[in-house]
């Protein structure tokens, strides 16, 4: 009896520790139990948008003065993109593909609190400000919300004649993750946000490879961290997703060829150059990395509670 005693004090930490392992593998099994209805919004990353829809005196629905529909049905392509929807172009079966848990809305509050529909249109002949080029401090002179509380995104009056060659562009999110330096960070005081050039804003019968809107699905993965799959152009550092197949060349069109470890890269990857019509995955590392930005850079992770989603 005293030599059973002994033995549980001296292996009491041990004893305790075991019954604590036992308690938490039960507890996950109840969390299956529980998980047959599940809510499916319960985890889900709200973000609110904001689109900056920048013209020069088209009335609405006329060239870069992009129609109220063509913009929420962007909106809607972006998240049957991050949801990978059952039915819609965005959805795939891969078994590295998933759900991003990341939904988008355009703001229902403006930076002063007053109700929006979520677009800015501004009429940017009326303005005469310097010339900062194709950059998000250019765009962020004629209109720009607080970045911690709305993803900007601008639409601009990009002459038809570069339609194809010139696509969207993004800052990037500064964090510990390994490829930072790839992505467009913005200094202090720079503006942040997307770029996408109107006519690849949406669908539209453009005569080229990106007409579904997928510029925005893609920008989007760079404003949340993700980098090209080929990256640095080098098989071993690219883009740090071991699911996606190391590639260290630059990925377009429509067709896969050979990568790094000989076998087929992802060609239909959002984060491609490849076209719209056949892109159709984020995979589970990439997920993971854009969780990661919204779970620690202090801007994104802000978005989640902005007074813009309410
Ligand atoms: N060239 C742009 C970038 O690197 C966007 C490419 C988007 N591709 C597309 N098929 N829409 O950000
Ligand atoms: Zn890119």
């Amino acid at each position: 009896m005293s030599y059973l005693l002994t033995f549980i004090e001296n292996h009491l930490s041990k004893i305790i520790l075991a019954f604590a392992l036992v308690t938490i593998a039960c507890s996950e099994e109840e969390d299956d139990l529980k998980s047959v209805d599940p809510d499916p919004d319960e985890a889900l990353y709200y973000l609110p948008v904001v689109v900056h829809v920048l013209h020069q005196g088209e009335p609405v629905g006329e060239g870069p003065n992009l129609s109220t529909e063509r913009i929420q049905r962007q909106i809607e392509i972006l998240n049957e993109d991050f949801r990978r929807k059952e039915g819609t172009r965005g959805f795939n079966n891969h078994p590295d593909g998933g759900d991003t848990k990341i939904e988008f809305v355009l703001a229902k509050q403006d930076p002063n609190g007053q109700p929006t529909s979520g677009i800015v249109r501004t009429n940017i002949s009326l303005f005469d400000v310097p010339v900062l080029g194709y950059s998000q401090n250019n765009y962020a002179q004629y209109s720009y919300w607080n970045s911690t509380q709305y993803i900007n995104i601008w639409t601009t009056p990009l002459d038809e004649s570069i339609s194809c060659l010139v696509l969207g562009l993004s800052t990037g999110p500064e964090t510990d993750l390994p490829g930072t330096h790839l992505l467009a960070i913005p200094e202090p005081n720079d503006a942040e946000g997307i770029i996408i050039p109107w006519m690849h804003f949406g669908e539209s019968t453009i005569d080229c490879h990106a007409r579904f809107g997928r510029t925005l699905t893609h920008e989007m993965g760079h404003y949340l961290g993700l980098l090209h799959p080929w990256a640095g152009l080098d098989c071993e550092f690219n883009d740090y997703c071991d699911d996606t197949p190391a590639v260290d060349d630059f990925v377009w069109g429509r067709t896969p060829f050979v990568g790094c470890a000989g076998d087929m890269i992802m060609i239909g990857n959002y984060m491609n150059y490849s076209d719209d019509e056949i892109m159709n995955i984020f995979t589970n590392d990439q997920i993971s990395r854009m969780h990661y930005v919204l779970d620690h850079h202090a801007g994104r992770h802000a978005l989640v509670s902005s007074p813009g989603l309410k």
